[in-house]
Parts: structure tokens; C-alpha cells; sequence
């Protein structure tokens, strides 16, 4: 009677291919590419590296960067209510193409969802 992650039910492998499917889309997004480093692949790497620990999988991103503070990392980009569904939109779009599917897709997407709102912190009219 074995406790199964998040992570262990969707995989590493499918895990990274849904990362890579993101940022593809985040570079090529209109509202997100702007406040984005060119280069995703570090970017995309420490995703990868808290999405793992963030679905009960080992904890690869607190042991290279510390504590996530994920609201105060984002501080210095103007995460607005339009970019928050942007991301989000750019995340089910990589759900699609990986088909990450059923419930762990549901469980994964509405923690992101939470998650995004929480990021946050300028006003639409602001840019
Ligand atoms: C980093 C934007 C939501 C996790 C970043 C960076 C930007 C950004 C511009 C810096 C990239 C870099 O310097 O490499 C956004 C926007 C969001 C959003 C517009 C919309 C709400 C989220 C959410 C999560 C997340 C929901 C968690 C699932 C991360 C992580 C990093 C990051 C782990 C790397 C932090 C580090 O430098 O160690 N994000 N983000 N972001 N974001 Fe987001």
C-alpha cells in the first residue's frame, strides 16, 4: 500500500517533455517572450527542477537554489492578471501536446492555476 506521487504517476520523461512544450510557447507568446530571458534553457531547467519537488518528487530545485520564495522571485517582472492567463494558457496548450491527460493533468493544472494567481503583482493597466 505503496504512497505513488504526483510525479512517479506522470513521470520524469513526460514531465520534461511538458516543460520543453511550455517554453516553447512562452518564447513565442506576444505578452510573455517580453519579460523572458531569449535563452529558455536555464529557465526550463529550473521548472523542470520545481515541478519535481512541487508533485511530491525529490526536492531538485530547493537543493541547488534554496527555498522556492516563488511570489518574491517574480517581484521584479510585472506579472500581470493578463499574463497570469497567458502562462496558464501556455501550460494547457503543452498539456495538450504531451497528453498529459485525467486526473493528473486536473490535480497538476488547478494547483497552477492557484499558483499563477498567487504571482501576481501588478495591475493589467500598468505596462
Ligand atoms: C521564473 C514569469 C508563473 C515558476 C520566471 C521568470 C519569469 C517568470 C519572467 C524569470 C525567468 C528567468 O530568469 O530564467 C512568470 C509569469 C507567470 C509565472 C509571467 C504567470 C503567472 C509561474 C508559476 C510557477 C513559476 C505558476 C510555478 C509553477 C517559476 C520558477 C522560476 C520562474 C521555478 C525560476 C526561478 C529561479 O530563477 O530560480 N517566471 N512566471 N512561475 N518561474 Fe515563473
Amino acid at each position: 500500500n505503496k504512497y505513488i506521487s504526483q510525479y512517479e504517476k506522470i513521470g520524469e520523461n513526460k514531465l520534461r517533455q511538458l516543460v520543453n512544450a511550455f517554453y516553447h510557447r512562452v518564447g513565442q507568446h506576444p505578452d510573455l517572450a517580453p519579460i523572458f530571458p531569449k535563452d529558455l534553457t536555464e529557465t526550463a531547467r529550473k521548472q523542470t527542477q520545481f515541478l519535481t519537488q512541487f508533485l511530491g518528487g525529490p526536492p531538485l530545485y530547493t537543493s541547488e537554489h534554496g527555498h522556492p520564495r516563488l511570489r518574491a522571485r517574480h517581484l521584479p517582472f510585472p506579472i500581470t492578471p493578463k499574463r497570469a492567463e497567458s502562462w496558464l494558457n501556455c501550460m494547457r496548450e503543452a498539456m495538450d501536446e504531451v497528453e498529459l491527460t485525467g486526473a493528473e493533468r486536473e490535480e497538476l493544472y488547478s494547483r497552477l492555476v492557484i499558483t499563477a494567481h498567487h504571482m501576481i503583482n501588478s495591475p493589467d493597466e500598468y505596462e
